[in-house]
């Protein structure tokens, strides 16, 4: 008689086929959505894509490259793109942000033309790009961040970003209220079947310096600590997940993501909406450097983060690498 255990878990791990029969978790390349930046050209002159140092293979796109890039996203499959817009001038008021001839609305119509009926095309809904003091909000004269004002300009952003042909617009400023004051905008104009995919429990990280570049939209002063979530606290993400399904929103986010994995499953446990997670800026760069010193697998290290923040919860991940992922998958 044996003495060894009858349980052998090593059995399901014997060859690549028995661990792809047992595998509880696949990426394809409809879970990912590629963030991508569109920067407004100098006024008559010919703009090329600015590489961003702190993101090696991320660029800031002109209109023209932003729409080569998008098509390549599409055809290996992204579930979606959101953009960023970057424009030339920038204002107390993040002015450029509603404009219907500011940069991420042309960039907007562009998609929604080229690659709208392919993948899904989202707008990232937020005040910091677009300010000169660069907060996410209006600032009262005091110089913090008023939210009630911020609501109006986020309402008539949405409006804006609809108009101009986006499927889904993704509020990440964490306004209180933020979700609803969107919600009412929309239906208000009849874009009633437009989607809000709310950032809703966003920290406060340091993972977004890179992004900071990316969307040259570092604060002048202060930090975001105020209206961010403080990383500290899980409770809280449900509470803000809660009041955004309440307000209106269609699915949810958590971000960043490989440090809030914990936070990631409890919102994918309490809510029935789909759950995002974004993989930032900061959580890029740090595998990218590793890899080009030679000192992490780069490919094996990202479909391993991949996997893990799908395994914690989410159903889709926003992710620079996206594209390149999307494209090995199929
Ligand atoms: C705010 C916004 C930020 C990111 C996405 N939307 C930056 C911030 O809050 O400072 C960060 C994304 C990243 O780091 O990749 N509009």
């Amino acid at each position: 008689m044996s003495t060894f255990p009858v349980s052998r878990p090593r059995r399901l791990r014997r060859t690549a086929a028995l661990r792809r029969l047992a595998a509880e978790t696949a990426l394809h390349p409809s879970d990912l959505v590629l963030p991508m930046f569109v920067k407004e050209g100098p006024t008559g002159g010919r703009a090329e894509p600015e590489p961003v140092p702190s993101m090696p293979g991320v660029v800031q796109h002109t209109r023209d490259s932003l729409r080569k890039a998008a098509h390549e996203a599409a055809d290996a499959g992204v579930g979606g793109i959101i953009l960023f817009g970057i424009p030339a001038v920038k204002d107390g008021r993040g002015s450029a942000a509603d404009d219907p001839d500011g940069i991420v609305q042309r960039a907007l119509r562009d998609l929604a033309a080229d690659v709208g009926d392919a993948t899904v095309v989202m707008a990232d809904l937020c005040l910091d790009e677009y300010t000169d003091h660069g907060h996410c909000g209006m600032l009262t004269a005091d110089g913090s961040v008023d939210n009630d004002a911020t609501l109006r300009r986020y309402g008539r952003i949405a409006v804006a970003q609809a108009e101009a042909g986006a499927h889904v617009v993704a509020p990440s400023g964490m306004m209180d209220g933020q979700v609803g004051a969107i919600r009412s905008a929309l239906d208000e104009a009849g874009h009633g079947s437009v989607v809000i995919l709310a950032y809703s429990a966003k920290y406060s990280s340091a993972f977004y310096g890179p992004f900071r570049d990316a969307a040259e939209c570092a604060p002048r002063f202060g930090d975001r600590s105020g209206y961010q979530q403080d990383p500290a606290n899980s409770d809280e993400a449900l509470r803000e997940v809660l009041l955004d399904l309440g307000e209106g929103a269609d699915m949810v986010m958590v971000k960043p993501a490989m440090a809030y994995l914990d936070v990631v499953r409890r919102v994918a446990d309490a809510v029935h909406v789909p759950v995002g997670a974004y993989q930032v800026s900061g959580e890029y760069a740090m595998v990218e450097a590793a890899a080009a010193n030679g000192w992490l697998d780069r490919d094996r290290v990202i479909m391993e983060t991949l996997t893990g923040i799908r395994r914690a919860g989410a159903d889709f991940v926003l992710t620079y690498w996206a594209a390149e992922v999307a494209s090995r998958l199929r």
